[in-house]
C-alpha cells in the first residue's frame, strides 16, 4: 500500500450462515486491459462495471498522463478518448502505485512509442520481479532499465521487432505484455506458454480490432495492427467472488447467489475446486460478451462439510490468486489441504506464503510452510486473533473469511488493502453474514 494511505483495523465477528445476492464489480484482470487499450485506440471506449478498486485507478492514471482523456461519468461508467496509437511523452513518471499488472503490461504497450518512461511503484511493487518483462521486451529492441531487477523502471521505447518467445513461469501479465508490443511491433510475435494463463488479454485485444491466433500452448500475433475503441460491460469479478465462494461453502445452510459473474474457463478452475470439496453449483444466464463469458453462479455448502484438496502443477498456477483464501479456509475441512509448485505466491504483494503461515498460527492453527507451497491440516478449529494484512488485499480479505468460523471476533490489521482490489469488500461480506 502506498505510505500515504491511513492503517485501519477492521474487526470481524462469527456468522451463523452466509445467504444473499450479490452483483460484484468488474474483473481487475480485463479493466487493467481494457483501460490501456483503450488508451491508444482510436476514438472514445465506454465502460461499465468498471473494476472499482486502486490498482485499475493507476492503469487509467498511466493512460491519462500519456495524453488520453479518462471521465468518470456520473452513472459511474467511465470513458476513455484513445491517443490513436500515439502515446504522448508524459510530462512526469508513471504511477502505478500497487499495481504489479499495471506496471509489467503498461512496460509491453508503451515500449514501441519513441519517448522515454520512469515506472514507478508503491513500497510492495518495489520488491516485485520486472526481469521477467525486460528480457523479452529487450529481446524485441526496447531498452529498458531496472533497479536491481526492479522497478523504477526505464523504458526507452522505439521501433520493435516480434520475437518467437517461450515464457518461463507461467504468467499472464508477462504473456500480455509481450503481446501488447507485439502488434505494434514490425513482424511476427510468438508466445508459447508451457501452462494456460489467463487469456483476458487475448481477448481484450480481439476485441479492439486486433487479430491474433492461437493454437495448442502458442499465441501469434501480427505487427502494424491498430486498435478501435469499444463499448463494455466488465464482468464481476472471479477472484474478489472467490472470498465470498468460500465463506458460503464453511456454513451447511448457506446460499448464495452471485450475478453477472465472469465465467472465463481460465479463471474459474475455483469451482472445480470448490466442487472436489464437496460444494454445489448452479450456474445460470451464461452469454458472452467481447469474448468473455459471463453468468450467474450460485452456491451452496456440502451437506457433509468440506473435503479439503491437494492442489499442484498447472493448477496452482490457474488458481494463484485464490490459493490465500483456499489455504485460509483448509482448517475448516476435513483432509486439509495440499499445496506445491506456488513458488510464485512468495513474489506477489506480500510474501503470501509466509503471511497465510503467520496468520493461520496466529488463529491457533498448524500449518508447515514450504518453498513452494503450503500444508494445512484439517479438523482444526481457529480462534480469533490479530491478523496483520501485510499491506496485501488478498490477505486481509481471506482472513476476514477465516474469521467468520472462527471462536472469537477477529482484528485485521492492514484492512484498507482491500481497497487495492475491491473496496466494497467488508459491506459486502456484513451484508451476506447472518449473525
Ligand atoms: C494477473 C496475472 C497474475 C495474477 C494477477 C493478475 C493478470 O499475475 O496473480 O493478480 O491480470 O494478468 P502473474 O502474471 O504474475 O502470474
Amino acid at each position: 500500500m502506498s505510505s500515504s494511505i491511513i492503517s485501519t483495523t477492521q474487526t470481524i465477528k462469527p456468522a451463523r450462515n452466509i445467504l444473499g445476492s450479490l452483483q460484484l464489480p468488474g474483473d481487475k484482470s480485463i479493466s487493467h486491459r481494457y483501460a490501456m487499450l483503450a488508451g491508444l485506440a482510436e476514438g472514445t471506449t465506454r465502460l461499465t462495471n468498471f473494476s472499482t478498486g486502486a490498482d485499475c485507478a493507476s492503469s487509467l492514471g498511466c493512460v491519462a498522463a500519456l495524453g488520453a482523456k479518462v471521465e468518470r461519468k456520473e452513472d459511474g461508467s467511465i470513458e476513455v478518448t484513445g491517443t490513436a496509437g500515439q502515446f504522448q511523452a508524459p510530462a512526469g513518471p508513471l504511477d502505478c502505485g500497487n499495481s504489479g499488472s499495471t506496471m509489467r503490461m503498461m512496460a509491453g504497450l508503451l515500449a514501441p512509442h519513441p519517448h522515454t518512461f520512469v515506472l514507478l511503484g508503491d513500497e510492495s511493487l518495489s520488491r516485485r520481479p520486472m526481469e521477467r518483462i525486460r528480457k523479452p521486451l529487450s529481446a524485441m529492441g526496447a531498452r529498458i532499465e531496472l533497479t536491481d531487477g526492479h522497478a523504477p523502471v526505464t523504458v526507452y521505447g522505439g521501433p520493435l521487432t516480434g520475437i518467437d518467445y517461450a515464457t518461463p513461469i507461467p504468467s499472464a501479465q508477462v504473456k500480455t505484455a509481450l503481446l501488447f508490443a507485439g502488434f505494434q511491433a514490425s513482424g511476427t510475435t510468438i508466445v508459447h506458454e508451457a501452462v494456460r494463463t489467463r487469456d483476458h488479454g487475448e481477448l481484450a485485444l480481439r476485441a479492439f480490432g486486433v487479430e491474433l491466433s492461437r493454437s495448442q500452448d502458442k499465441i501469434e500475433v501480427r505487427g502494424g495492427q491498430k486498435l478501435r475503441a469499444i463499448q463494455a460491460a466488465v464482468p464481476g469479478d472471479m477472484s474478489s467472488a472467490a472470498f465470498f465462494l468460500c465463506a458460503a461453502v464453511l456454513f451447511p445452510d448457506s446460499n448464495l447467489v452471485l450475478d453477472g459473474l465472469g465465467m472465463n474457463p481460465t479463471r474459474a478452475a475455483l469451482l472445480d475446486v470448490l466442487t472436489t470439496f464437496g460444494a454445489k453449483f448452479k450456474v445460470l444466464n451464461l452469454e458472452e460478451k467481447n469474448g468473455e463469458l459471463i453468468g450467474t453462479v450460485q452456491v451452496n455448502a456440502p451437506a457433509g462439510g468440506l473435503a479439503g484438496a491437494e492442489l499442484s502443477g498447472a493448477l496452482s498456477a490457474q488458481l494463484i490468486d485464490e490459493l490465500p483464501v483456499l489455504a485460509a479456509i483448509a482448517p475448516y475441512s476435513r483432509n486439509g489441504i495440499r499445496i506445491r509448485d506456488a513458488k510464485e505466491l512468495r513474489v506477489k504483494e506480500s510474501d503470501r506464503i509466509a503471511l497465510v503461515a503467520q496468520n493461520l498460527r496466529a488463529m491457533g492453527a498448524e500449518v508447515t510452510e514450504h518453498e513452494d507451497g503450503l500444508d494445512v491440516p484439517g479438523k482444526q478449529q481457529l480462534r480469533g486473533a490479530e491478523i496483520h494484512s501485510g499491506g496485501d488485499h488478498r490477505i486481509a480479505m481471506a482472513f476476514s473469511v477465516a474469521a467468520l468460523r472462527a471462536q472469537g471476533e477477529s482484528q485485521i490489521h492492514g484492512a484498507e488493502a482491500a481497497g487495492i482490489s475491491f473496496p466494497e469488500f467488508y459491506a459486502l461480506l456484513d451484508r451476506i453474514s447472518e449473525r
